[in-house]
């Protein structure tokens, strides 16, 4: 009998050692494990011993049946992970990619225009986003009943009745002005703030550049030189330009200054509304009054400014034509620039 159980436990040995695959270790179960297997049928053979041989048999069958019991235990779980993990393993999937993050198109664009003025002469400040209404509207001669400070346009704050998010980038001219004396050479871009429904066109957020140079005998030339060139150097050398009369409180001779537009040659295309025509700034010369306010002698001097909106820059550049898609926050469309 002894000789038996260690023919089993050899052959057992030997299953084990050539153990790989799930069906392997049911083929093990079945073989040595089950009631009708072959450790059970040699308990069964017990009946047949003589007394004093059965408690030595028994003890060697039960070491024979645990270990059996607990090498299965133990291969299962060390197969069934290994299955476990290699499912987890697919292969067709695509890489995973290391998303580098890069600027906004928005500052892009933003640093674009800013390199250009820059290179022209420019300096560059900056203004608070929460202004005071002197700033951004007495000191640039809004009148009191200026319907610019309407309080659907202005985002004021409420605990103080002289603050409120500036609605453009003109208050900062004030505080170059005061900063300094002339000859005053600047850029100013920033964030501004309205009041607005928000649409495919426009949002309560977005961004401008405001320039600003003062000097004794600025003329209305020199503005459209820079204004021209700038533009040439932004959006192609092969534009023309039209600067139509326009008002604003801070200028006086105001206009607003159109290129022909760069995408359709100025035939006409839903980007320009089939006029051939793009609007990208407005612009003037100085007020006296703004002078005056920014402490400077308007006998003395005089100066131009422009303002110019970035997204829509932006948005003549990359071809979107929805301003909201810049906020959005999509990779599939922030990755494109
Ligand atoms: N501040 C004006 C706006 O937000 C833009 C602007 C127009 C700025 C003419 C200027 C200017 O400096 O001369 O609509």
């Amino acid at each position: 009998m002894i000789e038996e159980i260690k023919k089993v436990e050899l052959e057992l040995k030997e299953h084990l050692s050539n153990l790989r695959s799930k069906e392997d270790l049911e083929n093990f179960r079945n073989t040595f494990l089950v009631k009708k297997g072959k450790i059970q049928q040699l308990f069964d053979r017990m009946r047949e011993l003589p007394k004093e041989e059965k408690p030595l048999i028994g003890k060697l069958l039960n070491e024979l049946r645990s270990f059996a019991e607990n090498e299965f235990k133990e291969l299962s779980e060390k197969i069934h992970h290994l299955q476990k993990k290699e499912t987890k393993i697919d292969l067709t999937l695509p890489g995973r990619v290391d998303y580098i993050g890069h600027r906004h198109p928005i500052y892009q664009t933003m640093e674009r225009m800013v390199q250009i003025f820059v290179d022209l002469g420019f300096n560059v400040a900056e203004g608070p986003d929460i202004e005071d209404e002197y700033h951004n509207f007495d000191a640039l001669n809004f009148p009191p009943d200026h319907p610019a400070r309407d309080m659907q346009d202005t985002f004021f704050i409420k605990s103080e009745k002289k603050l409120l998010l500036r609605t453009h980038t003109s208050p900062v001219q004030i505080r170059v002005m005061h900063s300094m004396k002339p000859p005053i050479r600047y850029i100013m871009p920033g964030r501004v703030y309205r009041n607005e429904a928000i649409s495919a066109r426009s949002l309560a957020e977005f961004h401008q550049i405001e320039g600003l140079y003062i000097n004794y005998n600025v003329t209305f030339a020199e503005l459209k030189g820079t204004m021209i060139e700038f533009s040439r150097r932004m959006f192609g050398e092969n534009l023309r330009f039209r600067f139509r009369p326009s008002f604003f409180p801070f200028t006086e001779p105001s206009a607003e200054l159109d290129i022909s537009c760069f995408l359709c040659n100025g035939k006409g295309c839903r980007v320009c509304k089939h006029t051939g025509w793009l609007e990208i700034a407005g612009c003037g010369m100085v007020h006296p009054n703004v002078l005056k306010a920014g402490g400077i002698d308007p006998e003395e001097f005089t100066g131009y400014a422009f303002g110019l909106g970035i997204e829509r820059v932006a948005m003549l550049l990359t071809g979107i034509d929805d301003i909201r898609k810049f906020y959005e926050n999509d990779l599939r469309v922030l990755f494109q620039f």
